[in-house]
């Protein structure tokens, strides 16, 4: 696996708990040059450090809800890059008020707003990235098991995820021709700002810790791990797919 001199769009840094940190600081030991897009002004006093530590010269403030900024970014960043070869989306975002509702409660307004961030984002981007992506550039997105199964307090979410794991399929079905791969990984819960917005995360930890075949709860490096396997060479064939980093928790009837 050689990604020296690749060149990689990570949205979705917050801090250096979110996954998207923990991919862009793996990709950055294999000597990929980075470009880190976050959400709005809020957080650039988080982001800027980080920025500065994986020694990123493309920082942009994003809101992925804008078609605009999303044009923006990618319009500075083809001056300065004539191809990107993987794009790490790692971006969720449901209205706190529908959050941990009743799945028949929650609201039309949640529901567009979930599913604009966290599964129209993802396609937005690819389509303005289109020119940049080359034969062997490959896309990751980060989804949850609350896509295919029902976990509660995650409802609103759970729909979400579950139209971002069927858009990576069609992703990879349109970007197929073009030789460009698009996955995602569903990764166990760990503890991020995210996270703590849904309800029972640390019950879920002990659960996993007791029942999973590998008893015990998944960190950021082994979801990095296999961002590392599925942007590189490594996984030239695989595309489409949705590959839990889970401890086995997902194989478990009960
Ligand atoms: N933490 C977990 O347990 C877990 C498990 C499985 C999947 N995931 C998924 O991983 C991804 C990353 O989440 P995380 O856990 O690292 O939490 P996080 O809060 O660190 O990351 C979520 C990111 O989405 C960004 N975001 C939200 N709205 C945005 C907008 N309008 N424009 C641009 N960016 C926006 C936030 O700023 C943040 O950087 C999410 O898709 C999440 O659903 C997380």
């Amino acid at each position: 696996m050689n990604m020296t001199g690749k060149k990689a769009l990570i949205l979705g840094i917050a801090n250096k708990h979110s996954i998207a940190y923990g991919i862009a600081r793996a990709l950055k030991e294999q000597g990929v040059e980075l470009a880190i897009s976050y959400a709005g002004a809020a957080l650039a006093k988080r982001v800027h450090p980080i920025a500065e530590e994986l020694g990123v010269e493309q920082l942009f403030e994003c809101d992925l809800s804008k078609d605009n900024d999303i044009k923006n970014m990618i319009s500075i960043l083809a001056e300065e890059w004539d191809r990107i070869d993987y794009i790490v989306h790692s971006v969720a975002y449901a209205p706190i008020s529908d959050l941990n509702l009743p799945f028949h409660h929650i609201s039309r307004h949640g529901f567009l707003t979930a599913m604009d961030i966290s599964v129209y984002s993802l396609i937005a981007v690819v389509r303005e990235a289109d020119l940049l992506l080359q034969p062997g550039s490959s896309v990751i997105t980060l989804s949850y098991y609350g896509a295919q199964k029902v976990v509660p307090n995650y409802g609103i979410m759970g729909a979400a995820k579950a139209a971002l794991e069927a858009s990576v399929r069609y992703l990879a079905h349109s970007m197929g021709e073009k030789g460009v791969r698009v996955n995602a990984i569903s990764a166990g819960p760990i503890r991020t700002l995210s996270s703590a917005a849904i309800g029972g995360v640390a019950q879920m930890q002990r659960r996993i810790e007791k029942s999973a075949p590998l008893a015990r709860n998944i960190e950021q490096e082994d979801i990095a791990k296999t961002a590392l396997y599925l942007l590189s060479d490594l996984a030239s064939g695989v595309t489409g797919d949705i590959v839990f980093v889970d401890s086995g928790i997902s194989i478990m009837a009960y």
